[in-house]
């Protein structure tokens, strides 16, 4: 039976994010921590996927709601699961209309490590391992960069308005720098960080919101796209600021000043805010990172909003105090993780 593996890492934004959206620079990096898609053949037509441990507070609070056995949950109801593998769904649409793909029965299984609606990137690993997984199986001719743009196409499908940064990334792995919604990968040297994530929903919040959460990008790239058009000339000017920003951190990454590049990390976060993709959990977060002694802490990916629970990451530069803020940021509800830069991108394995 042949048997198809594909892995792709999650991926941290560094700089630019939602500025990117509209042709301004970013700088993002791949993460160790790794998503994997295994494909293989089964009995009944058509296509079985089974998510055997995505890390998201949304299945875990519809499994209570349910009132299912946890292996009954996630193996067998799609319902309430349904918009959290709405990229997995798009995927294989998108495959189907553009390659000679299907015909048989195909098992799908999806492996995570990578928080979902985490701002880590877990939508377009979803779509990258996915494709590459499939392409293989099916035979497909494919290069990394064909797998890249089916990747981005399929996210611009699901998202509506989605930068080419998470599925590069998730791709290509390394560094990459988007600029004018093209994609160039850069050798540049590996990062000790910290993210830390909130990825539980309060209590007090209606059910239902759960599944509108793994949604939760294309919600907040729609908020900042609202946003601008009301205040247009204003967000002008911090869009333009968010590029250059991108640009000075570029070369402090390059000169190793971690000073700098903390520093301008710090005035990131600030024009994220300013764009309204930073709720109150996340906010505490950056704070008490600064305050414990970091060199620099953002926001990092879509960010959150208040309404959905205030869920989502930063990333932090630690400098010398990375215990103190790991602290910090568990004391303050988050999971924190140690994670380094430049992970590997993809990489695909047969076996037979
Ligand atoms: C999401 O990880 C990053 C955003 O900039 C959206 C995008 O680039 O498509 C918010």
């Amino acid at each position: 039976m042949k048997i198809i593996r594909a892995s792709v890492p999650a991926k941290a934004i560094l700089f630019g994010e939602h500025f990117v959206v509209y042709g301004k620079r970013a700088l993002a990096t791949a993460i160790n921590r790794r998503l994997e898609v295994v494909v293989s053949s089964r009995e009944k037509s058509g296509y079985h996927v089974k998510i055997a441990n995505i890390p998201t507070f949304g299945l875990q609070l519809n499994l209570e709601h349910e009132k299912v056995g946890r292996e009954a949950y996630l193996y067998k109801d799609y319902d309430n699961a349904s918009k959290a593998i709405a990229y997995v769904k798009k995927t294989i649409d998108y495959l189907e209309e553009n390659y000679e793909i299907g015909g048989k029965g195909v098992e799908l299984e999806i492996n995570s490590e990578i928080p979902l609606s985490a701002g880590l990137g877990s939508s377009a690993a979803t779509c990258v391992a996915t494709i590459a997984a499939l392409k293989e199986y099916f035979d497909v001719a494919t290069d990394l960069e064909g797998i890249r743009k089916d990747a981005h196409s399929v996210e611009k499908a699901v998202q509506g308005n989605a930068s080419p940064v998470d599925t590069a990334i998730s791709t290509y792995g390394g560094y990459v720098l988007v600029e004018d919604a093209e994609v160039k990968r850069l050798p540049l040297a590996e990062l000790d960080l910290i993210v830390g994530t909130i990825g539980s929903i309060p209590l007090s919040m209606d059910i239902t919101k759960t599944a509108e959460i793994s949604l939760k990008t294309k919600t907040i790239v729609e908020a900042v796209k609202a946003r601008r058009e009301s205040f247009s000339s204003i967000f002008g000017h911090i869009f333009d600021a968010a590029d250059e920003l991108t640009a000075q951190a570029l070369i402090a990454l390059e000169r190793k000043d971690f000073a700098t590049l903390g520093a301008l990390m710090n005035v990131n976060h600030g024009l994220l805010d300013a764009i309204g993709v930073v709720p109150r959990r996340l906010s505490e977060l950056v704070k008490r990172s600064q305050e414990s002694g970091a060199l620099g802490a953002k926001v990092t990916g879509a960010g959150g909003l208040d309404a959905m629970g205030g869920v989502g990451s930063v990333l932090v530069l630690p400098g010398e105090q990375k215990d103190r803020i790991k602290v910090a940021l568990e004391m303050a509800g988050a999971l924190a993780l140690d994670v380094k830069t430049g992970e590997t991108g993809l990489k695909v394995e047969q076996f037979v």
